[in-house]
């Protein structure tokens, strides 16, 4: 009797599935006005970055466990937004859960480079790819924006992207060609919440329309990325942690192409033409006594691995 081909269980139904979980910075960062419910709408540009925690999920016995590796405290497991994230995935196929999530930190929390948005965005995928690809990336990304405003982006698909409103609404871009990172921590934590207050008490309420034109080829070489590279939040973030002022300078000072806060802080970016360019840099912000990291803009976002 001829053997009839029978699909391998292990291609069909992983056991297992992993996904780096980048980091991102923001290369243009405006917030152009305050929604009814407290939270403002922005205009922005994420950029992913090799800098990355690593997810994986496997099935487990019951519920969602986490294990963490890395030694990075990002506080109590039930407010983690990976595990939060796989709540609600399951809350939306309709299962109960029976999943171990493995994180390992690398990307400061608190510091404005996403980093449990990221985490929550590498769950959402990696889980959709233990369940078959049950969800379509739309459902994928309305889960993510219910999780945090920097989630959709890194469901996108891509390493660069002009996103609007809380960053939900997102047009991806070509990637740009890789440049060297430094990413430099002053050691003191800003919260995002903490930072939209302070811009709203700045501008005493007023979000007057400003005129802005972006080109699809201000988008599509890092000169012209470099001519629209502003971050709202550096006046009352630096004013808060006066050390980013000098280290921001520094940045500028040393070659840094661009020189921004991340996000909302509390860490800085340069983007450098060259590495020995960054390792110059990265040595004089250190003798400023911030920790700094090396890294690079991502070409490609990575793919979950069965
Ligand atoms: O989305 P995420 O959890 O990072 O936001 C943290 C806080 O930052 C929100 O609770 C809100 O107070 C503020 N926020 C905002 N406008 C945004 C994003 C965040 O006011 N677009």
């Amino acid at each position: 009797m001829a053997m009839q081909p029978r699909p391998l269980r292990s291609d069909a139904v992983p056991d297992r599935v992993a996904v780096a979980a980048p980091a991102k910075v923001n290369l243009r960062l405006c917030i152009l006005a305050r929604e009814e419910g407290g939270y403002h709408a922005l205009e922005t540009v994420f950029c992913a970055l090799s800098l990355a925690d690593e997810v994986a999920v496997a099935r487990g016995d019951r519920g969602i466990r986490l294990w963490m590796e890395g030694g990075i405290d990002v506080g109590p497991p039930e407010q983690n937004l990976a595990v939060r994230a796989a709540g609600r995935f399951y809350a939306e196929i309709g299962e109960s859960p029976a999943i171990d999530l493995h994180l390992t930190k690398r990307i400061p929390a608190a510091a404005g480079l996403g980093g449990g948005s990221s985490d929550a965005a590498a769950v959402l995928r990696a889980l959709n790819a233990l369940h078959g690809d049950l969800l379509p990336r739309e459902t994928l990304l309305q889960l993510g924006i219910e999780l945090g405003a920097d989630v959709p982006f890194f469901l996108c698909g891509s390493p660069l992207a002009l996103a609007w409103g809380r960053g939900e609404r997102l047009m991806p871009l070509p990637p740009l060609p890789p440049r060297s990172v430094l990413v430099a921590h002053p050691g003191e934590a800003m919260s995002t919440a903490d930072a939209f207050r302070e811009v709203a008490a700045l501008r005493g309420g007023s979000y007057e329309p400003r005129a802005s034109l972006i080109d699809p080829a201000a988008l599509a070489s890092w000169d012209a990325v470099a001519a629209l590279a502003v971050n709202d939040f550096e006046p009352v973030v630096t004013h808060r942690i006066p050390i980013l002022r000098d280290a921001l300078a520094a940045m500028r000072a040393s070659g840094a192409r661009i020189a921004l806060l991340a996000g909302s802080g509390s860490s800085l970016f340069g983007i450098f033409d060259d590495i020995t360019t960054r390792d110059a840099a990265a040595t004089q912000l250190e003798e400023l006594g911030m920790r700094a990291w090396r890294a690079e803009t991502l070409a490609e976002m990575a793919v979950p691995q069965r």
